[in-house]
């Protein structure tokens, strides 16, 4: 069957509601439909029950294949790019690390200081772009400070992390970067080595389990997943959440009058406008059937959870932003079975204090253009500008 050019979920912009018009008349047609990616052939699974199943089948979507060739060349060997056993023992043996007391005590003082020093930095101003001023600072800046790395070097360590974040865009200047922050940690990983801490790094250096280590190269391959996999998702999960209240300004004042309803204007937010729409993942060495559909070998199966979110037999009137829906055990923005996010958690503590922070010093916060804030893209979502005034 013929795909139309609209449907590249790789390249496509898919402004505002353009992604979930396109995704909605996909799962109109059935659960598993051909789609492209990157000018290949690909399938998308956007019903909430194939996808339910797809993610937790890891032998017709073994989940590494993709992120082999998409993240791995400049992140090093993390859990991620492991499948079975190994994964489960070198996600057992990295993971608490995120949830070590240096993660606690970022979630009780940490989060709110750095919310509130980002908007101290806006001094006398009326008006800003909030994206560049807050939304994609707040995230990079919770790693950085779990990690230990001092306040004043926060700026260039951004720098270098937002430029990793490039492959396969950029790959000299990803590599470059990748590589600024290799030489920026080692010696604060030997230092730890001799005097651990209450910190991330620390927590990685004494991780043991069956009497296996992590070596230095590992370390740092996981340091650069936290930001892979935890900074640009929750940046843009939080600039979902400050559009998605800001443009019906009933939204934002129903927040700031009932704190109560914040935590479910949050969950809400994640099945709405979910950050990582859609996920690329290959299937399996081999052809296999899903759902109807046989799948050829080796080909890009685009997880559409920004689809499966939106089910209509799963969710009443599902294109409606409602924050008193109870949805979060149906939630797939977390990926469920054995990928599940590890730093949702983590996640959710910073939408909900930086949400906090934000209406508490800028109650008066409103769109200067809501055209040119809204969230864009499909594999990551959100928007690239926030012009604000308040
Ligand atoms: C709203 C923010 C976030 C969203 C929507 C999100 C979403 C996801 C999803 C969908 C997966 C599964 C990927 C797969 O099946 O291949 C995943 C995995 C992962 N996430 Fe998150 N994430 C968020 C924040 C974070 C944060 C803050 C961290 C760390 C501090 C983090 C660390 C990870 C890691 C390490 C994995 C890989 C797990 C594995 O392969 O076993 N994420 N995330």
């Amino acid at each position: 069957m013929p795909v139309p050019d609209q449907h590249d979920f790789a390249t496509n912009d898919f402004a505002g509601a353009a992604l979930h018009r396109s995704l909605a008349l996909l799962r109109a047609q059935g659960p598993v439909m051909p789609a492209r990616f990157g000018g290949r052939p690909a399938v998308l699974i956007s019903s909430h029950r194939a996808l339910a199943e797809a993610f937790r089948d890891n032998e017709r979507f073994p989940p590494a294949d993709a992120y082999r060739i998409t993240i791995e060349p400049v992140q090093g060997v993390t859990f991620q790019t492991m499948e079975g056993e190994q994964h489960r023992l070198y996600r057992r043996l990295a993971t608490p690390a995120f949830q070590s007391r240096a993660v606690e005590a970022m979630e009780q003082e940490g989060l709110a200081q750095i919310a509130h020093e980002l908007i101290d930095r806006l001094g006398k101003q009326r008006s800003a772009d909030f994206a560049s001023a807050f939304t994609h600072r707040v995230a990079f800046a919770v790693i950085s400070r779990m990690l230990g790395i001092p306040s004043d070097r926060e700026d260039l360590f951004r720098d270098w992390a937002v430029g990793f974040l490039e492959f396969p865009r950029d790959p000299a200047r990803s590599r470059h970067c990748a590589e600024q922050i290799t030489r920026y940690l080692l010696p604060i990983l030997a230092e730890r080595r001799r005097e651990p801490r209450d910190d991330i790094l620390s927590g990685l250096v004494m991780a043991e389990i069956d009497g296996r280590q992590l070596a230095d190269d590992e370390i740092l391959a996981h340091i650069r997943l936290l930001f892979s996999a935890g900074a640009s998702t929750t940046t843009d999960a939080l600039g979902n959440l400050i559009y998605t209240l800001l443009v019906q300004p009933e939204r934002w004042q129903a927040v700031l009058a009932q704190p109560q309803l914040r935590a479910n204007a949050i969950e809400e937010l994640l099945r709405f406008e979910t950050p990582v729409a859609v996920l690329p993942r290959l299937s399996a060495a081999e052809a296999v059937e899903f759902h109807g559909t046989r799948i050829p070998a080796s080909t890009f199966c685009l997880f559409a959870i920004a689809a499966a979110n939106r089910d209509p037999t799963v969710f009443t009137q599902p294109d409606r932003f409602d924050m008193h829906r109870d949805s979060s055990r149906k939630l797939l923005s977390f990926g469920p079975g054995p990928r599940l996010c590890p730093g949702m958690h983590l996640a959710r503590r910073q939408l909900a204090v930086a949400l906090d922070v934000v209406l508490e010093r800028l109650p008066g916060l409103s769109l200067r253009d809501p055209e040119a804030a809204v969230p864009r893209g499909a594999i990551l979502r959100g928007p690239v500008a926030l012009p604000v005034r308040w």
